[in-house]
């Protein structure tokens, strides 16, 4: 896994450059969308991208990567809402081209074999972003989540529970049901481009990237995937033994892809 430790504005800037390549690469290109705190500043400067570099999402589609089960596209709290209030409103991603699972279907477990044959048809996603849960979740397969699981229902932890509830309405909080793409659905995306930062985030990170591949720490099966970035920052690297060695082989790496 590559490792980019970076203050908290250079890292966002970087990612979202990441994301801007790819789109300029591939302007059809299928992105898959993470929600949370740490997708704020992302989506914000993925926003400025567009208002002042020009850098246009009208070929983009987009896959969500989870949503609450139960939970109406516009209420408050909805991942879906989150989507569309911070990154599809601002830029030109059009509103068609966000797909999200089917939420308040009344069979949710269909629903979420729908999504996923429909990622299938879509070819697959080429880059997906994702957070890290203070347990080392990926979207929302909590620890024990099958390392080949496909998109499906889980239920929620209380830890991750407590973590998101913050600031959301009773009825946002009180869902115990998710649809998350599965750990197999996220190895299967061509590039993995995972965000952390903050103190709380250190365990998880230290986990995910050095940890033991195991169920336990959901993050560390991006261990498997060829082509996965950790962007974190200082507070959030502060529990990995290698850290200067990832600090050297990133300097090198820029090196590299600046033709030095
Ligand atoms: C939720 C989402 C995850 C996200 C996590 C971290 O659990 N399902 O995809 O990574 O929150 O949230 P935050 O960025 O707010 O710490």
């Amino acid at each position: 896994m590559r490792v980019v430790i970076e203050r908290e504005a250079e890292l966002y800037r970087l990612a979202a450059r990441r994301i801007a390549r790819e789109i300029h690469a591939k302007p059809g290109c299928v992105l898959g969308l993470a929600t949370g705190r740490t997708m704020i500043p992302l989506y914000d400067e993925l926003a400025r991208l567009y208002a002042s570099e020009g850098l246009s999402f009208a070929g983009v589609t987009a896959f969500h990567l989870d949503e609450y089960v139960g939970v109406a596209p516009d209420e408050p709290g909805s991942f879906r809402r989150f989507v569309r209030e911070r990154l599809q409103q601002r830029t030109d991603l059009r509103p068609e081209a966000v797909h999200a699972p089917d939420a308040s279907a009344h069979d949710p477990a269909a629903a979420a074999r729908a999504y996923e044959a429909a990622l299938r048809a879509a070819g697959g996603i080429d880059l997906q972003l994702l957070g890290l849960g203070v347990n080392a979740h990926i979207g929302f397969n909590e620890p024990g989540s099958s390392l080949a699981s496909r998109t499906r229902v889980k239920t929620l932890s209380d830890e991750t529970l407590a973590a998101n509830g913050e600031g959301l309405p009773a009825v946002v909080r009180q869902r115990r049901l998710a649809i998350t793409m599965g750990l197999g659905t996220i190895l299967d995306a061509r590039t993995c481009l995972c965000i952390a930062t903050g103190p709380a985030k250190a365990g998880a990170v230290a986990a995910t990237v050095e940890g033991p591949v195991t169920a336990s720490a959901p993050g560390s099966v991006l261990q498997l995937h060829p082509d996965a970035i950790a962007y974190v920052d200082e507070a959030a690297a502060a529990g990995l033994l290698r850290r200067r060695y990832y600090l050297d082989a990133e300097a090198r790496e820029r090196q590299l892809e600046r033709g030095e």
